[in-house]
């Protein structure tokens, strides 16, 4: 019962980190554990065509249906690093496609979708080469584990919801190795929890991320930061399970904060923020004092704002964007996500 050509594909989603992952040890583990809420609309979509050794390539990658070499170079060293189980790989051509169901450059973390998407697909591929099907916990595990060689933050986005990846006493279940979903009872406020991601600049950013996670080493703050985070995840943890929303936002901007500090006071220093990002996070703070509305923002590496607020406030939340906070918008730009379900298979 095994293949000697076929294809599968899946879609999967991007995810925003509410505690950070920033610094990395070993290969590809993190330095402190992390959360993120994955989305419901930012996919990526991925097709993996195999078939046995003949001519050609051994690997090609098409993106949006345009052969993209540097991307194809960063696939080709990522399946290098998987584990020995997936060494039939070297016996096959494959031709990976894929595309986004989101605009580039808009603050929405693509490589977390991609690589998730590639490595659901690698796991679906060894079940059809081997014909042996494993149980749904054990695929995903594996399949996480593999997301994060591709790129750490994709590991969390095989699962849908809240998620954590990395080591942690007040959750024994995470690893570093592989993200779990946080499946703990999870304060319905969080039901349909809504990330609007306002459009500051759609420049690309001049640090990659892993770069940015070399910035960590010998960083002055290092270990104050890594207990910082610890001490953030385990209360964050608590707040999925309370709803309470003003130490939610706390947490989630200090966060946000905390990972730009960072790379401002590193050697060398990135300053990633934009004078309207600062305008708008003032504004987003004055607005949550006014209204008595639970919203906050949170940041990826890059200047633009993710809005984060319970459904039940999009009535005001929306129009406040529109009037107040659309001025400072790159063409008035901004793309409202919302925490979803995780990859499907397609
Ligand atoms: O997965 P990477 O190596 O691209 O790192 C992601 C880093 C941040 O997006 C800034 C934080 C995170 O936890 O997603």
């Amino acid at each position: 019962n095994t293949n000697n050509s076929g294809s599968v594909s899946w879609e999967s989603p991007s995810n925003i980190a509410l505690i950070k992952y920033w610094g990395k040890k070993g290969y590809q583990l993190p330095c402190n554990p992390s959360i993120s809420m994955s989305l419901k609309n930012s996919l990526t979509r991925t097709k993996l065509t195999y078939k046995t050794m003949g001519d050609g390539d051994h690997l090609s990658f098409l993106f949006e249906g345009k052969r993209q070499v540097l991307f194809e170079q960063r696939i080709a060293k990522f399946f290098e690093s998987l584990p020995s189980q997936f060494k039939f790989l070297k016996d096959f051509q494959l031709s990976i496609s894929s595309e986004n169901t989101f605009p580039h450059s808009t603050g929405i973390a693509s490589s977390a979708s991609a690589m998730s998407s590639v490595a659901l697909c690698l796991c679906s591929m060894e079940e059809e080469i081997t014909g042996v099907q494993v149980e749904n916990a054990e695929f995903y595990r594996k399949a996480s584990l593999i997301a994060r060689l591709g790129s750490g933050s994709a590991s969390r986005s095989v699962y849908g919801g809240f998620v954590a990846w990395g080591e942690s006493n007040s959750f024994p279940k995470s690893s570093d190795e592989y993200a779990v979903p946080f499946s703990e009872y999870t304060h319905p406020v969080f039901q349909d929890f809504q990330d609007a991601i306002l459009l500051v600049s759609s420049k690309k950013k001049e640090v990659s991320s892993s770069a940015g996670h070399q910035l960590m080493v010998n960083h002055p703050y290092a270990t104050a930061r890594f207990a910082q985070a610890n001490s953030h995840f385990e209360r964050m943890l608590g707040v999925l399970k309370s709803g309470d929303l003003e130490e939610f936002v706390e947490i989630m901007e200090n966060e946000a904060l905390s990972l730009h500090g960072l790379m401002m006071n590193s050697t060398p220093s990135f300053t990633l923020l934009k004078p309207n990002t600062l305008e708008l996070i003032e504004r987003i703070r004055s607005f949550r004092l006014s209204s008595h509305i639970p919203i906050g923002f949170t940041l990826d590496a890059g200047p633009n704002i993710h809005l984060m607020y319970p459904k039940s406030e999009e009535g005001k939340v929306v129009p406040f964007i529109d009037s107040e906070l659309s001025q400072f918008l790159e063409k008035g730009k901004y793309i409202v996500d919302e925490k979803g379900d995780g990859p499907q298979k397609i």
